[in-house]
Order: structure tokens, then sequence, then C-alpha cells
């Protein structure tokens, strides 16, 4: 996410609207979020294609297993890294258009794959396009659509990856049948991959990366495309410098002004996924399996957790800017809570399994629900907030690669967990940090809707020389000079 997010409707409902109007924004916007959607389906895929494909591949043990799933987000984590640096050097469109290539090659590597080390390699190799996409495509969608709708990007990105989670599922299900359907299921991804290359290619640069270039004639011919009226344009380049000029370094955020919000930012990282959110996401089937489903049961049961993914994301976009972030991240992480509670009885108890069949899958629906509500959109929104504009680059940087490192540490331990302590106690275990998570936002999790950004860091304890330094006012001014506009 860029450092200039800053602005009025920060959910994604404003951004669809506004969107549909602009067939040229949409067009834009649509293109660049095949990233995201290709993230939610490559983490996705792996659920139903393992079924399949441990007996081709030899994957007999847990640890094999879970290499699989986890290696692409080791991957994830070099490319975000990678992608950071190429960003900015070598432009956003370009990265965009390598990570599609990288999709698609990545996608039939997988497809083709003979060998677990095979497999691996192609999953590590997607992982780099995933942890690209995780990162490059909301910002350069930010970076072209015009402020007062860009934090609704972020909501519009979740959208995006919980749909292609959702289109993975479904085709699981649909290939289910098919021989060789394992290799079928990574290798369909070539097609959105391919699109995302061919279709960035026909796309502007970031007008915030033509500035940085020197290249300001070209981007406020970008800017002029993409706006209603040529009046903000020359406002918006000298935004654009004002925020370059004042960005701050990694280092920058250890000070002491900023290390609460970076407490609240890495708590709210740690959280999302130490829930477990993942073990759902790329175990639904093997989780289904467990609770006495067979393939082609477990398959289609996965489809309607993809559709309540979806479905409980638009509800949140839809609603996070009426009834507040701390609500849906109390309440949806307390829901999530008790139904992992929920699901380690039905693990432990034979009877309740006789008596209540449906239980398992009943609590997986209510904990996506309380995912897709809460923590699912709200930590990548709340990133977007809670930090001075100079430091929001390097902030959100440092709390996705907390967020990464998570979600890679959960789905590496999964199975071996469900071993080691039993399904049961694993289920557990993640409520427990679901209960350490209600805590922490009852704490330290400020209030952001309707907050500008200066009230926000006060309630972070900023100190005003180093959080609230120049830029910061400007923006925090510009802010609720818009606030001022939309309600008038
Ligand atoms: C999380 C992912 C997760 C997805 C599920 C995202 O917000 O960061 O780790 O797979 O939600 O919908």
């Amino acid at each position: 996410m860029t450092a200039e997010t800053a602005d009025v409707d920060n959910t994604g409902g404003g951004f669809l609207h506004e969107a549909l109007h602009n067939r040229r924004l949409l067009g834009v916007a649509l293109i660049a979020a095949i990233g995201g959607f290709l993230f939610g389906y490559d983490t996705g895929v792996i659920g139903g294609a393992m079924l399949f494909m441990q007996k081709d591949l030899g994957l007999k043990t847990h640890q094999q297993q879970e290499l699989t799933v986890a290696i692409l987000l080791l991957g994830a984590v070099t490319g975000a890294l990678i992608a950071g640096y190429s960003a900015d050097m070598f432009s956003r469109r370009r990265t965009k258009i390598v990570s599609g290539c990288i999709y698609v090659t990545g996608a039939l590597a997988a497809a083709f794959s003979q060998s677990y080390w095979q497999i691996l390699a192609s999953r590590f190799w997607l992982g780099l396009a995933v942890g690209c996409a995780s990162f490059v495509a909301p910002m350069y969608i930010a970076e072209i659509v015009p402020a007062r709708i860009r934090g609704g990007v972020v909501s519009f990105n979740q959208l995006m990856i919980t749909s292609g989670i959702l289109v993975a599922y479904i085709v699981d299900w649909g290939f289910a049948g098919f021989s060789d359907n394992w290799r079928w299921m990574f290798g369909v991804a070539v097609v959105p991959g391919a699109a995302l290359a061919v279709g960035m290619y026909f796309m502007p640069f970031s007008p915030r990366w033509l500035v940085e270039k020197g290249r300001e004639d070209e981007a406020r011919e970008v800017l002029r495309r993409y706006r209603d009226s040529d009046d903000d344009v020359d406002d918006e380049i000298k935004e654009i410098k004002n925020v370059s000029e004042s960005e701050a370094s990694v280092r920058d955020l250890l000070k002491k002004g900023v290390r609460r919000m970076l407490v609240v930012g890495i708590g709210l990282a740690v959280f999302q996924q130490i829930v477990g959110i993942n073990t759902v996401i790329y175990y639904a089937p093997t989780i289904l399996k467990f609770a006495g489903q067979q393939n082609t049961g477990a398959l289609t049961q996965s489809v309607f957790i993809g559709c309540t993914n979806v479905f409980f994301t638009i509800v949140a976009i839809l609603l996070l800017d009426k009834l507040g972030r701390r609500f849906f991240l109390i309440s949806g992480t307390s829901i999530l809570t008790v139904s992992l509670v929920g699901l380690g009885i039905f693990f432990a108890s034979p009877g309740v399994q006789h008596a209540v069949p449906w239980l398992a899958l009943a609590c997986l629906l209510t904990y996506i629900m309380g995912f897709a509500v809460g923590l699912g959109p709200v930590f990548w929104l709340m990133i977007s907030e809670i930090f001075p504009i100079q430091m929001r680059g390097p902030a959100m940087a440092v709390c996705s690669m907390f967020n990464w490192g998570l979600n890679f540490a959960i789905s590496y331990t999964f199975l071996t967990l469900t071993g080691a302590i039993t399904k049961q106690g694993t289920f557990w275990l993640y409520a427990f940090f679901g209960v350490c998570a209600v805590v922490f936002f009852l704490t330290l999790v400020p209030e952001t809707k309707d907050r500008s950004l200066e009230q926000i860091q006060a309630d972070l304890g900023a100190d005003a020389d180093t959080a609230l330094s120049r830029g910061e006012h400007e923006q925090g001014h510009e802010r609720e000079q818009e606030s001022e506009a939309v309600r008038s």
C-alpha cells in the first residue's frame, strides 16, 4: 500500500461504486486485481489437490504434506521482499507483468510435476508471484484511483483474495472425478496468469512511480485519463511529491512515538494467523475428511466454506464504516473462538460425532464467518489507517512480513500438531489464541472509523515530534476537508 492512503472512504463500498461508474478505472482495477485473485487461488487450490496428489507424488508423511502447502508461503515472503524493491526500481507495472509470467510458468510446472521435489520447487516459484501480488496489486491500484476512494482498495483486494479461494474450491470440486485431477487444478491458473501479464502490458505506469522517476508530464497524462476533472491533477502531483519527500525508513519505526502503533499493527498481523485461519483455508477438505467425509463430500462442503468467506467479506465491506472496526474485530473473533471450541468438542467426543455429524461443518462455517467479518479484512484495513503517512510504506511491509511468517509457521505445523496434541487439542490451542486476541483488541486497539489520522495517532500515544511531522498534519487536514465535502 502506498504511503498516501489517507482517505474518507476506507472500506470498499465507495471504491466499488466509483469504479462501476468509471469504466477505465474499473478496467485497470480489475486487471491489477487478478494478482489478488491468483493469490487466493494458489493458496486455496492446494486443499483439494492435496487429497489426490499424495499418492501420485508419494507424499507419505505429514511433514511432506505440510511442506508442500507451506513452501508457497516461504516463496511469498521472498517475493514480497523482491517486489518491494522491483516495484520502485523497475515500476509496479513491469513487476506485475513479470508476476503474471511467474503465475503462468508456476502453474504449468506444478501441473506437470513428477516428484516431491518438483512440486516443492514449483510451489515456491508460485509463492514468489503470490508475495508480489499481496503487495504490488493494492499498491498499484491505490496509486491510480482518486484519493477519496483509495482506502477502499484494501477491502476490494481482500474480496479478490476470497473470490480466488472460492474459485479454487469450485475448480477442485469440479475436477474431482477426472483422472489427473490435481494436475488440472493447478494447471487452469495459467488462464488468469496470462490475463494478468497481457492485461498489465496495456495498462499505464503508476503516476506516483512516474513522478518519483522525474517523468511528471507522463504522470499528469495518466492522471488526466483517470480523473473526472483536470483541476485535481496538479494538486495530486503536488501531494505525491510532498509525500515522497517526507517518506521514512524502516529504522524510523523504532522511534518512541510510533512504537504503540507498531505493537497494534504487528499484534493484528500475528493474531490474524495464529487463530488458525489458514489451517481451514488450506486444509478444509482434510479437516472434513477427519470428520468422516469422503473426498467428494469434503470438496463439496469446502465450496460452502468458500462461499461463506466471500459473502461475509462483502457484508463486512458494506458495514465496516457504519458499525466500526472494533465491533467487527471483537464480535467476529469471539464467534470464531466459540466455533474452534465446538470443533474441538466434536473431535473429542465420538458420542457427539455420532449424534450431530454435521457439527464439524457448522463450526467451520461459523468460524469462517467470524473471520471474514473481523480479522480478515480489518487487519489489512487497519494497518493502512494507523500509521503516519510517511511511515506507512515501511510499517505495512513489516506487518505483512509478520503475517506471512506466522502463516508459514501455522500451516507448516498443523498436521504435526494434530498428531502431537490431538485434533481437539490443536483447535483448542487456536481457541486460546482467539481469547488472547479479543483481550488484545479490547485493551489496545483503537477505533479508526470516522477519525482523522491525528485523532487515531493521539489514541495510540503518538509523539507529536516524531510521528506527526509536516506531511502528516497536511494529510490529516486534507482528510478532514474531504470528510466535510462528502458530508455537505
Ligand atoms: C489472510 C490470508 C487468508 C485469507 C482468507 C487474508 O486476510 O491474510 O492469510 O488466507 O484472508 O480469506
